[in-house]
């Protein structure tokens, strides 16, 4: 059984918002965001898998602050949890703005990616140790959602779920 620290699957993209980037109001436009989002965590399922990895289900995504144009935006996308042959990536976002010396966490995103073999057939994943409390927290939570992104995609019968049961009853 392989297994690998989370941390090893750490990707971090780090871009300036561009003018074509942006949206009517001067801000990274979401679409653009969403898209960097993807690239990141797909690098990270890849690190943990060892495989090509693809996205099987975008599960949350929030945006909470504009990043403007000019900003500096970091990507930080880490494995949170390993299924069989499916993980769970997360992906924060930070707006560094480097004149006034904040980092704001403006975005979150958690996606399920599949790897797979040269056939596109999904392989066996190396198994997931989280080591930090935000890993393990993270570890956790990953069971219930992915309950529900499976019950979502109508691949579950809500009543088949587990987890999610004992936040309900
Ligand atoms: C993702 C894909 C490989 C899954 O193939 P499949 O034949 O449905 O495979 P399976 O039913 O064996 O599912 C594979 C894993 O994905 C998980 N999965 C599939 N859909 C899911 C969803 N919506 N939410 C959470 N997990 C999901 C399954 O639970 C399984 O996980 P496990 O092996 O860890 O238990 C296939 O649907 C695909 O190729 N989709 C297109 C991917 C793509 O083009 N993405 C965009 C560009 S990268």
């Amino acid at each position: 059984m392989v297994v690998k620290k989370a941390a090893e699957s750490l990707t971090i993209m780090t871009n300036i918002v561009l003018p074509n980037e942006t949206n009517h109001l001067g801000n990274l436009f979401g679409g653009e965001l969403l898209a960097k989002m993807d690239r990141c965590a797909s690098i990270s399922a890849s690190r943990h898998s060892g495989k090509r990895a693809v996205t099987a289900s975008v599960n949350h995504v929030s945006f909470r602050y504009p990043i403007p144009q000019g900003g500096i935006v970091i990507l930080e996308a880490k494995v949170s949890r390993a299924f069989s042959t499916s993980m769970e990536v997360y992906v924060d976002v930070w707006y560094d703005a480097v004149f006034s010396g904040e980092k704001i966490h403006t975005n979150e995103g958690i996606y399920t990616f599949v790897a797979v073999d040269e056939n596109n057939k999904p392989v066996q994943v190396p198994v997931l140790k989280p080591e930090t409390c935000l890993e393990k927290e993270r570890y956790a939570a990953a069971l219930r959602r992915r309950e529900l992104s499976l019950i979502l995609s109508g691949r579950m019968k809500p009543q088949d779920s587990e987890e999610l049961k004992k936040l309900f009853l």
